[in-house]
């Protein structure tokens, strides 16, 4: 039987998607189709901002035909948009040919939840406040390599005003270090060449007690792990990001020398606003901290703009502080109204045009920057992590440790290799080189 996924939202999602797959293998459903020729299509959505439930939406309304045309076909809604109060008895009315509404807390009991819709008619929907199980006996089917996601946490406590995470995904839960430990070493006994280590927000591992030791200690521990591998993490939070992660980034050549800090606003005035709980100087302090540990090490962030009640001052302000901090890149956002988060009560709410001109100009400024960056890797020699080949270039392509693509032409398949390459030119955040073949 074939099944088929459509992963919405972050990285966090296409993880749990692979765990989706995993229970499907589980349920007889064994190979990845198109959505024409699945006997199951799982949506995992995200409900972060309105365009990626929109998206959904869609999608979802899209395949009513095809649900008429195949009865037995099961359709099954999950993921954070599932979960988000009312939106399940929503999506039943706008899409009756639904088979399978589950939330992110009932993901663990969704082969239970096919089992019982193939013996019922009627629809099957589970939205449930907590989590029941945890889903890290699940084995996933892995889709990324050479790259391997492990969850650290689940869920976030930090309450961001304009956030609706914590209230889809719950308080945040420890995993057991010696668990993740486990697991990264069957991993890279595999031939896994990267772990990413996942969490809504990485530093606050550990705060729940479940772990067993800190995140700078796990990261030490996953890094002190034998092979040759990559180790990433994300996201950090900058309100509890310490001297002491730093010196573990420094003390071991396998942590990618790249930090994803979100800063999300340049202004005191709106970071207070959004609960961030730290301020424009200690952001700049830490950078400046962790750029004395590691003076190499690349800085990404998130940025909203057009908060409720960002004035242009303030957006100019955060303007700035990216020309000061010079991102390698950054994820730039539009604020969306989240119903039932804070910021969705505050007053003087942006209009969209004025939010629009806002995200154009910085995007401008993010992308100037990390042309400027990129331009100057042209005659340098990066290692890059071979993941896939781009069937339009004719080329393969990688990463380097700072998350820079790296094309190249090669006339074997080289994914799940470690490449040199001498760079010849620089487009934007690609870079395009030449392999340097190591003698013998
Ligand atoms: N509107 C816009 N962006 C948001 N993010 C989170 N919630 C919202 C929202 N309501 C962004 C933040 C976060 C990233 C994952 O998504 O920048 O860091
Ligand atoms: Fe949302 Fe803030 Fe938690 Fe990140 S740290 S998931 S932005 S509430």
């Amino acid at each position: 039987m074939n099944y088929h996924i459509v992963t919405y939202g972050c990285q966090m999602n296409v993880h749990e998607s692979e765990k989706i797959a995993g229970i499907l293998r589980e349920k007889g459903y064994d190979t990845e189709t198109p959505p024409e020729e699945a006997d199951i299509i799982v949506f995992n959505t995200c409900c972060i901002r309105e365009n990626a439930e929109n998206h959904a939406f869609g999608n979802i309304g899209a395949l009513k035909k095809l649900k008429k045309k195949r009865k037995d076909l099961i359709i099954a809604v999950g993921g954070c948009m599932a979960q988000e109060a009312g939106k399940a008895q929503l999506l039943r009315e706008k899409f009756p040919f639904i088979d399978i509404v589950f939330g992110t807390h009932n993901l663990p009991r969704l082969g239970e939840f096919i089992d019982r819709k193939r013996a019922q008619k009627k629809a099957v929907v589970e939205v449930s406040e907590a989590r029941e199980e945890t889903e890290d006996h699940i084995a996933p089917v892995r889709t990324s390599y050479p790259n391997a996601w492990v969850n650290i946490m689940y869920g976030c406590n930090n309450f961001c005003t304009y956030c609706i995470v914590p209230y889809v995904r719950g308080r945040e839960r420890s995993r057991r270090a010696e668990d993740i430990l486990s697991e990264v070493r069957a991993l890279v006994a595999e031939g896994y060449k990267e772990i990413t280590l996942l969490g809504q927000n990485v530093n606050s591992y550990n705060n729940d007690g479940g772990g067993g030791m800190s995140f700078p200690e796990l990261l030490d521990a996953v890094a002190s792990v034998e092979g040759k591998f990559r180790v990433r993490f994300m996201t950090s939070h900058p309100k509890d990001f310490t001297e002491e992660l730093a010196k573990v980034m420094a003390k071991h050549e396998k942590i990618c020398r790249l930090l994803h800090l979100p800063v999300q606003s340049g202004s005191n005035r709106i970071l207070s606003l959004m609960n961030r709980r730290y301020t424009r100087e200690k952001y700049l302090s830490e950078i400046e901290m962790l750029r004395r540990y590691l003076p190499e090490c690349e800085v990404t962030t998130d940025i909203i703009v057009g908060f409720p009640s960002e004035t242009e001052e303030e957006f100019e302000e955060t303007v700035r502080l990216v020309k000061e901090v010079k991102f390698a890149s950054a994820f730039t956002f539009v604020y969306s109204r989240r119903t039932g988060t804070k910021a969705a009560e505050m007053p003087d709410q942006i209009s969209e045009e004025v939010q629009k001109e806002r995200i154009m100009r910085l995007v401008e400024t993010v992308n100037a920057q990390t042309r400027e960056l990129s331009a100057k890797y042209v005659g340098r020699t990066v290692e890059i992590l071979c993941e896939d080949f781009d069937e339009k270039k004719g080329l393969y392509l990688g990463r380097d440790e700072f998350g820079r693509m790296g094309y190249f032409a090669s006339d074997r398949n080289r994914i799940g290799e470690f490449v040199d390459l001498r760079i010849v030119r620089a487009n934007g955040i690609s870079l395009f080189g030449e392999e340097i073949k190591t003698q013998g």
